[in-house]
């Protein structure tokens, strides 16, 4: 019998997180999936509707409790997983850093802890359970990173493209950056806190590069799932008065090619890639069919 490949998919319980677990149980049968979730009765629903559209798929579930803000949760989600692969004699094939958020009421640290801290601590947790020479880490970013980047300062640019960008280095840009919202009045706190989404899928593409260069036995990468309609964004269509269609936006099973191609193909290591699988550039938006990147 084929090993099981197993995974973990972070903030799964709706959204790009659950479609993504939804398709690799509908098209990867050998694969047995830790369906990551901050919430117990979110993490009960999401299993219920997962088993309910994939008949048969409850002994390839675990729900596993872990919100990413807080590292004490992740080890917590570590040891679990752990435990359960003791118990199967199995080691971790993926991990999906896909839990993100677009704003926080509490301001833009929030932001940053989920969307740069939350990939940054999860892999230091679990990097000694990925399966060495196999494992895969996707980053899941945004096309709003590369869109930042082509027009922040020359300095932020210069820290979050270059190749040997340090851990160091990210993270005093992002403590500059909550000291700026913190210094700022209530109008530049709006552009900041419009800017800071961006800024962070701009970090954790740069993190990316840093982790690949650091963990040479595993493929980490990042990717955009494109435009995707989600609660995520659905504010965005509301507020200008159009449906999700006509916003461009499309359906959660679309948003899950670039994970499952960086999950399952072969691969490099420490690339950033968009919605159509095709390796961009992290400082500027490459629209899909637009050739690769080769930089
Ligand atoms: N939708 C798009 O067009 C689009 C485009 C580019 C990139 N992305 C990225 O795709 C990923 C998924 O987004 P989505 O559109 O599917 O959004 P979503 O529907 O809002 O789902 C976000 C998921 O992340 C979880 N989450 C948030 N904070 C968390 C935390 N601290 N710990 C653990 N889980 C947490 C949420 O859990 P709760 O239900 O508990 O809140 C939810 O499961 C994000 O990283 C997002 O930035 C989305």
């Amino acid at each position: 019998m084929k090993k099981a490949k197993t995974i973990l998919i972070t903030g799964a319980n709706k959204g790009i997180g659950f479609a993504i677990v939804k398709a690799l149980l509908e098209q990867f049968p050998e694969t047995h999936l830790f369906v990551g979730c901050r919430d117990k009765h979110r993490s009960v629903a999401a299993i219920n509707s997962l088993t309910s559209i994939v008949p048969g798929s409850e002994s390839r579930l675990d729900a596993i409790i872990m919100d990413v803000s807080n590292r004490d949760s992740i080890q917590n989600a570590a040891s679990q997983i752990e435990s359960l692969l003791l118990k199967r004699g199995l080691r971790l094939y993926g991990v999906v850093n896909n839990a993100g958020i677009m704003y926080s009421p509490t301001g833009v640290e929030e932001v940053i802890r989920v969307n740069t801290l939350g990939p940054k601590y999860v892999l230091e947790y679990f990097i000694h359970l990925l399966e060495p020479e196999i494992g895969r880490v996707v980053n899941i970013t945004s096309a709003a990173g590369p869109n930042y980047l082509s027009r922040c300062s020359d300095r932020t640019h210069k820290i979050l493209t270059d190749q040997e960008v340090t851990w160091k280095h990210i993270l005093e840009l992002t403590k500059e950056f909550i000291l700026q919202y913190q210094e700022s009045s209530d109008s530049e706190k709006e552009l900041l806190n419009s800017n800071v989404y961006g800024f962070s899928k701009a970090c954790t593409n740069a993190l990316t590069m840093q982790q690949a260069r650091s963990h040479k036995t595993v493929k980490i990468n990042a990717c955009t799932p494109g435009f995707i309609e989600t609660d995520m964004t659905l504010p965005i269509a509301q507020n200008q008065g159009k449906s999700p269609q006509e916003m461009g936006m499309k359906a959660p099973a679309e948003g899950t090619a670039s994970c499952i191609h960086l999950l399952m193909n072969d691969v490099n290591t420490g690339h950033y890639f968009g919605s159509d699988c095709v390796r961009s550039p992290i400082d500027r938006y490459r629209a899909p069919g637009m050739p690769a990147f080769e930089g």
